[in-house]
């Protein structure tokens, strides 16, 4: 297990965005599916794993109100920036918790739960992730909805000795003009746990090519086949509405993103 949560790095967390976001086609088109989803099934929303506020800030500007939980104080005073600079009516319409997710209790109930862009696999332990299903459960209405998205492992990356397919990312920071530049440096699989550990390297460069910041920070992931996860769900009192492999509701498809619409029973 790494020392150090990989969101504790405050490189991290000042390049999650522009990191994230530039041409990353795991994500492309995440967030207007979750507007639509917010449309179908309405607000309040619970995201978990809300980090930056790269979708929460969204809907609270289509105006839905978004209670977030993040256990990274840096990810969450991220966010708070970020909604500084929002009406203070987007603002006021965004509640953020510093929360375990694998185990909270909110005093409240939602129609939509969400859990974006691979957040469920951070939980690592398979009886974590039952516990956060759990959770999520006894905060949904009957018939709230809970999406949640994965990556579809791709078992030659998951073997022992595999090199990671992460491809190094890079981006231009608006504000300064400086590359950001994220590569993977070491990659851990144990396919007896699904789950491994991966470094990254993060570099900060001035427009000269100066090196400014540079840090290593380490997750790990815990990946899950889709039967595994229909068994999961149902185990937690769950049906499966829908699933599917990318954000335009394609087909379910080997190595693409695993899409999941399941309903509280
Ligand atoms: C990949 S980021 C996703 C952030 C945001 N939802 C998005 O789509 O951009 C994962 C987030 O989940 C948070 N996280 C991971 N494990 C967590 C846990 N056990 N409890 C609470 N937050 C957790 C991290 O701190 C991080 O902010």
């Amino acid at each position: 297990m790494a020392a150090r949560d990989f969101y504790d790095s405050e490189l991290v967390v000042a390049t999650y965005d522009l990191l994230t976001e530039q041409g990353n086609p795991q994500i492309n088109g995440d967030r207007a599916f979750y507007l639509d989803c917010a449309a179908r099934h309405g607000g309040p929303v619970l995201e978990l794993g809300v980090g930056t506020g790269r979708v929460a800030w969204a809907l609270a500007e289509a105006g839905y109100s978004v209670v977030g939980l993040d256990r990274s104080a840096g990810m969450l005073r991220a966010a708070e920036r970020k909604g500084a600079a929002l009406p203070a009516a987007t603002r006021a319409r965004v509640q953020l918790t510093q929360a375990d997710i694998a185990d909270f209790d909110l005093d409240q109930r939602f129609p939509l739960a969400l859990i974006t862009f691979s957040t469920f696999q951070h939980l690592a332990a398979a009886e974590a992730q039952r516990a956060c299903l759990a959770s999520v459960h006894r905060h949904l209405q009957a018939g709230g909805r809970l999406v949640l998205d994965l990556f579809d492992p791709l078992l030659d990356a998951c073997v022992p000795g595999a090199p990671s397919p992460n491809p190094d990312r890079q981006a231009i920071d608006p504000s300064s003009g400086d590359l950001l530049r994220r590569r993977s440096i070491r990659r851990v699989n144990d396919p007896s746990s699904q789950s491994f550990l991966e470094t990254f390297r993060l570099e900060r460069f001035d427009p000269s090519g100066r090196l400014l910041a540079q840090a290593d920070a380490t997750h790990h992931l815990r990946w899950a086949t889709r039967q595994e996860l229909r068994y999961l769900f149902e185990l937690c009192g769950f049906e499966v509405e829908a699933e599917f492999g990318d954000f335009q509701r394609g087909a379910p498809a080997y190595g693409r993103r695993q899409i999941w619409i399941v309903r509280a029973l």
